[in-house]
């Protein structure tokens, strides 16, 4: 209570007053004045030299340049830098050599299994076991071919790919729609179509489709049904279907035909990445 009379002649008070309260005017200390200007003095300079002054056309850039796209394009460029010899290596390899390159095969799979994450998984499911319409690429049947080379060739220009003059074409006939041949004997090939990987659901039908299939499909599947890689037609007797082996989706194939379309990659991928994800497909398994 001695105090405060002194205190207040000294400094003086704010004229703020509560129940007799006064408030002192006392200076701010020093030390802390003194840090908030830097504080000021150090923003200032902060927003002059990164990204912060919001404009109609985004932030003001800041003198120094950095933006964390800068950095992440930095950090691409380095890491393809340090993948280079490797990608050069890879993309001018013998294709068949690969996989007697443990080192070269081993980056390969790698880095192919990246590339089928983001480039092939959307169609052929994350662990290549394919859906309805889209291969599995995990099982040793093969629509193209399974060896290396062919893959290789399936990746680089697709199947039915409108944006390739190179593509792997072929197309089943619309056997129904296009009135080919009589309901009758679209019942009666699709019978024999079944019997050839299980059981008919007509044994009778399925014995005079055989004729229908030997004068119509045998061009394509084979007389034996086995198919052929060079048109893309389907092995129909390994049970294996690519969109369905029962009565009803046979003869929706039959009836309709299918129009599968796979993209070609040679203009998204560069040919170390396509020979990398062929190199993981091949050896998922199935390759032959
Ligand atoms: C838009 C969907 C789609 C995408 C994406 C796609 N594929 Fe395909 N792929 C298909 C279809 C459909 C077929 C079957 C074409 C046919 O009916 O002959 C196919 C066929 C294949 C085949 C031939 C299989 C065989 O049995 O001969 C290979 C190999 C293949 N794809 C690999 C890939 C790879 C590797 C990628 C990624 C770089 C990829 N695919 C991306 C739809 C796709
Ligand atoms: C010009 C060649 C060609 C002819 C002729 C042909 N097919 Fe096909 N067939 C194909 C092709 C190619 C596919 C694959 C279509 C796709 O993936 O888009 C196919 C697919 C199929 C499938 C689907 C197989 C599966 O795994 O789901 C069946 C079933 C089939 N054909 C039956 C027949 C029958 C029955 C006939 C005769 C009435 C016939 N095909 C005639 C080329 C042919």
């Amino acid at each position: 209570m001695a105090k405060k009379p002194n205190q207040k002649q000294e400094v003086g008070t704010t004229g703020h007053e509560w129940d007799g309260i006064e408030e002192l005017n006392n200076p701010l200390p020093r030390w802390w004045l003194w840090t908030f200007y830097a504080c000021i003095v150090f923003a200032v300079i902060y927003s002059l030299a990164y990204p912060a002054w919001p404009g109609i056309k985004g932030a003001s850039a800041g003198f120094l340049g950095w933006s964390t796209r800068g950095d992440v394009a930095a950090e691409i460029a380095a890491h393809e830098a340090k993948l280079g010899p490797i990608n050069e290596k890879l993309a001018s390899a013998e294709l068949t050599e690969i996989v007697n390159d443990p080192e070269l095969q081993g980056y390969a799979v790698s880095a192919g299994s990246a590339v089928f994450k983001t480039w092939c998984a959307q169609c052929h499911g994350s662990g290549a076991a394919g859906a309805k319409g889209y291969p599995n690429l995990l099982d040793d049947d093969w629509l193209w071919g399974g060896d290396i080379e062919a893959i290789h060739q399936t990746i680089s220009y697709g199947v039915r790919s409108e944006d390739s003059d190179d593509t792997r074409y072929s197309q089943m006939p619309a056997f129904g729609r296009d009135e080919l041949l009589e309901p009758t004997q679209i019942n009666q090939v699709v019978n024999f179509v079944m019997s050839l990987s299980g059981d008919p659901l007509d044994a009778a039908q399925a014995a005079e489709g055989a004729v229908v299939f030997e004068e119509n499909c045998a061009a394509c599947h084979a007389e034996d049904g086995t198919g052929d890689i060079y048109q893309g037609a389907p092995n129909l007797t390994d049970a294996i279907w690519l969109y369905g082996g029962d009565f009803d989706t046979i003869k929706e194939t039959v009836t309709n035909a299918r129009f599968g379309v796979m993209p070609n990659w040679d203009a998204r991928l560069s040919e170390a990445q396509i020979r990398a994800v062929a190199t993981y497909v091949h050896q998922l398994g199935g390759g032959e």
